[in-house]
């Protein structure tokens, strides 16, 4: 059911190797589902082609792929795209899955209904590049959901990376999308989190945007 797209980019890169012993370590590393922000704002579209950027066990894209969507993972950490595949073959789904580092790799021009990004935390240089081709990506009429810890996790939160070099905020995302975006939500939200000491509480970045150009 999963088919592997041909990026022509071998994951060899030391952090897609730190990826590459977390996945192999567990069974999963994320949850089996959807991450809650992305089914609040996953649900009611109309189903279409998405690309999930940074997809690692691929949780949200195969959830879009049952809801009928034509979805595509993409990751650098070849161990995470082979679960997905694997996850994808045992529900009887078709995913489509890349293996290639995000810094480079650029998603064809207005082509998916959805992109996705969600807990992607890189340096703000690669940061800004990885969004502004994820924007590009998003058809007219389509649309963008970022989910990622937001900066004031770091004091206010539970989780997350420990480097404030890495996190975002939903100011900085908007203007990153440029004028070609309606936003619809743009917001440091709550996510909780179930931990060995009793519930936390996760401050993340959301921004759902609608393209309108
Ligand atoms: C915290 S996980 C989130 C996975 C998934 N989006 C989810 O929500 O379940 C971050 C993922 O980003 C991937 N990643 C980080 N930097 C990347 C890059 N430069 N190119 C491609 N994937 C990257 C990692 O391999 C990992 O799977």
């Amino acid at each position: 059911m999963a088919g592997m797209a041909d990026s022509g980019f071998k994951a060899t890169g030391f952090k897609a190797t730190v990826w590459d012993e977390r996945y192999s370590a567990s069974e999963l590393v994320w949850s089996a589902g959807p991450n809650m922000f992305v089914e609040q704002h996953g649900r009611d579209l109309e189903p279409g082609r998405m690309v999930d950027l940074g997809a690692g066990e691929a949780r949200n894209a195969l959830w879009f792929a049952e809801k009928g969507w034509d979805a595509t993972a993409v990751d650098y950490s070849a161990v995470g795209i082979d679960k997905a595949s694997q996850i994808a073959d045992k529900r009887d789904v078709d995913l489509t899955t890349i293996v290639a580092d995000l810094t480079s790799f650029v998603p064809e021009a207005e082509r998916y209904d959805l992109v996705l990004l969600a807990y992607i935390h890189l340096p703000p240089e690669d940061r800004a590049t990885v969004l502004a081709n994820a924007a590009s990506a998003v058809a007219p009429g389509g649309h963008l959901l970022l989910v990622g810890h937001d900066a004031t996790n770091l004091e206010h939160g539970y989780g997350g990376p420990q480097s404030a070099d890495v996190l975002t905020s939903p100011d900085e995302v908007v203007a990153g999308l440029g004028d070609s975006f309606e936003i619809i939500r743009a917001e440091v939200a709550d996510r909780e989190v179930a931990t060995d000491d009793g519930p936390a509480v996760a401050k993340d970045t959301v921004v759902f945007a609608h393209r309108v150009a």
